[in-house]
C-alpha cells in the first residue's frame, strides 16, 4: 500500500529505503501483523483471545519459548521470576546519582545496563544458561527498577518486593505503597494493568525491537541490548506517544475544549502539530490493540462515577478524525497509545511514567526477539549501507588559506 517509487531509489546494488519502509531485516516466528486487516497475533494466537483469557507472565512465556505453558511449566516460570525481584543493595544507591526530577526512562535504561555489571559471570550470549537466567532476572527486576525510579522522583523510600504478590500487584504496591502502611490493591487496576502489558508485549520489528536486535547482532549482552531498546522507546514517535497524547488532550482542555480548532490545526500542519496517538507505520486500519483498550478505558474511567473530561475530548477527537477526509485518505486510525494514557492517569501514574509502563510490557518481546536473533544461524551483524551524498575528493587546505 506504500508509494514505493517515492521511497525507494535503486542505485547500483544498494537500495535506499529510508525508514526501512519496505525492507525486512530478519525472519521471525514470533509476531504476525496484517496492518490492512488490523490483525495481531503472538505465536499464532489472536491478541483479542490473549487479552481476554491469558495473563502477562503466561504471554511472556509464550513469546520467549514459543508455546503456551502447561500448568506446571507456568508455576515453575512464575516462581523463578518471583525469586529474582530484589535488586542488589548497591544498585539501589545508583538511583541517588540522578537529579530528583530526572525522567524515569533514562533512569530505567541506565539501571538495566548497570544490572549487567552485577552478573558479569553470566553474560555470554551463546551460553543457554546465561541467557535463561538473564531472561528471568530482567523480567523480575524491571518492575522493581521502574517503581524505584518513581519513588526516587517523589522522594519516598523504596519498598522491598513482596513475593507473595503477583508481578503486577507487587509493582503497584512498590510504586504507590509507603512503608509501615497497608496498601489496598485494587483488583480492577491489576486486571487492567495486566491487559495493557499483554497488549504491549510484542509488535515485531518496531523501532525499539529493531534496536535491540541490531545491538545484539554485535553480540552485546541481553542487558545492554534491552537498555538500548528502552532509549529507542523513549522517543515521542514511538513509546513516548502515550504521554504526548495526554499532554495534547490537556492542552485542548486548557484552551477551552475546542476539538474542531485543534483538528483544523492538525490538517493544516500548523507548527507540525500531529494528532498524537493516531497513525501507524503498519496499521492502515483500526489498531486491534486500541479497540481492546477503548473498552477497558470505559470501565476504568467510569469506575467511581467520576468521569475524566479528557476522555470526552479523546472520544470527540476520534469521532471527528474518523469522519474527516484528511485522516480517511491517509488511513490514520487510533493506535495503541491513544487511550492508554487515560488509563494510566486513572491508575494514579504521572505522565512521565507512561512510557515506563510501555517498557514493562514490551520487555518479553525484546527478550524473545533477541533470543531468536542469537539462535538464528543466519544472523549477521546489522550493518546497513548508505547512499553517499557528500563532496567528491577535495584537497586539504591549511587553515591560513581558508
Ligand atoms: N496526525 C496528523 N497527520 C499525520 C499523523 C498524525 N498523527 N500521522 C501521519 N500523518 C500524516 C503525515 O503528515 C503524512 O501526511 P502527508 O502525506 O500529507 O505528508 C501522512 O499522514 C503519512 O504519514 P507518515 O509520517 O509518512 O507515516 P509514518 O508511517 O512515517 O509514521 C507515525 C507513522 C510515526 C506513527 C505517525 O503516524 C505519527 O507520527 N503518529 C503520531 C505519533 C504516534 O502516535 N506514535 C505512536 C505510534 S504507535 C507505537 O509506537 C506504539
Amino acid at each position: 500500500g506504500y508509494d514505493i517509487s517515492a521511497l525507494l531509489k535503486e542505485t547500483g546494488d544498494t537500495t535506499l529505503d529510508i525508514g526501512f519502509v519496505n525492507t525486512a531485516s530478519c525472519n521471525s516466528a514470533i509476531t504476525y501483523i496484517d496492518g490492512d486487516a488490523g490483525i495481531l497475533r503472538y505465536r499464532g494466537y489472536p491478541i483479542e483471545q490473549l487479552a481476554e483469557k491469558s495473563n502477562f507472565l503466561e504471554v511472556s512465556y509464550l513469546l520467549v519459548y514459543g508455546e503456551l505453558p502447561t500448568a506446571s511449566e507456568l508455576e515453575d516460570f512464575t516462581s523463578r521470576v518471583r525469586q529474582h525481584t530484589m535488586l542488589h543493595e548497591d544498585l539501589k544507591a545508583f538511583f541517588n546519582g540522578f537529579p530528583r526530577d530526572a525522567h524515569p526512562m533514562p533512569v530505567l535504561s541506565s539501571a538495566v545496563s548497570a544490572l549487567g555489571t552485577f552478573y558479569q559471570d553470566s553474560l555470554d550470549p551463546f551460553d543457554k544458561e546465561h541467557v535463561e537466567i538473564s531472561t528471568i532476572r530482567l523480567l523480575a527486576k524491571l518492575p522493581t527498577i521502574a517503581a524505584y525510579a518513581y519513588k526516587k522522583s517523589i522522594g519516598q523510600p523504596f519498598l522491598y518486593p513482596d513475593n507473595e504478590l503477583s508481578l503486577q500487584e507487587n509493582f503497584l504496591r512498590m510504586t504507590f505503597g509507603v512503608p509501615a502502611t497497608d496498601y489496598d490493591i485494587d483488583p480492577d487496576m491489576v486486571t487492567a494493568l495486566d491487559q495493557l502489558l499483554i497488549l504491549h508485549a510484542d509488535h515485531e520489528q518496531n523501532c525499539s525491537t529493531s534496536t535491540v536486535r541490531l545491538v545484539g547482532s554485535a553480540h552485546a549482552n541481553l542487558f545492554n541490548s534491552v537498555s538500548a531498546g528502552i532509549h529507542a522507546l523513549s522517543g515521542p514517535l514511538h513509546g513516548g506517544a502515550n504521554s504526548a497524547v495526554l499532554e495534547m488532550l490537556d492542552g485542548i482542555l486548557k484552551d477551552g475544549g475546542d476539538v474542531d480548532t485543534f483538528v483544523k490545526k492538525v490538517k493544516n500542519k500548523e507548527d507540525g502539530v500531529k494528532l498524537m496517538g493516531f497513525g501507524h507505520r503498519v496499521y492502515k486500519n483500526y489498531d486491534p490493540r486500541a479497540a481492546i483498550i477503548k473498552k477497558t478505558t470505559d470501565t476504568i474511567l467510569n469506575k467511581d462515577g467520576v468521569r475524566d473530561p479528557l476522555l470526552d475530548i479523546a472520544l470527540q477527537l476520534e469521532q471527528r478524525a474518523l469522519e474527516d477526509d484528511y485522516f480517511i485518505e491517509r488511513k490514520l486510525y487510533p493506535n495503541v497509545d491513544f487511550y492508554t494514557g487515560l488509563i494510566y492517569k486513572a491508575m494514579g501514574f504521572p505522565t512521565k511514567m507512561f512510557t515506563v509502563l510501555f517498557a514493562l510490557g514490551r520487555l518479553p518481546g525484546w527478550i524473545a526477539q533477541w533470543r531468536e536473533m542469537i539462535e538464528d544461524p543466519d544472523t549477521k551483524i546489522g550493518r546497513p549501507r548508505q547512499i553517499y551524498t557528500g563532496e567528491t575528493e577535495r584537497e586539504y587546505r591549511a587553515i591560513s588559506g581558508r
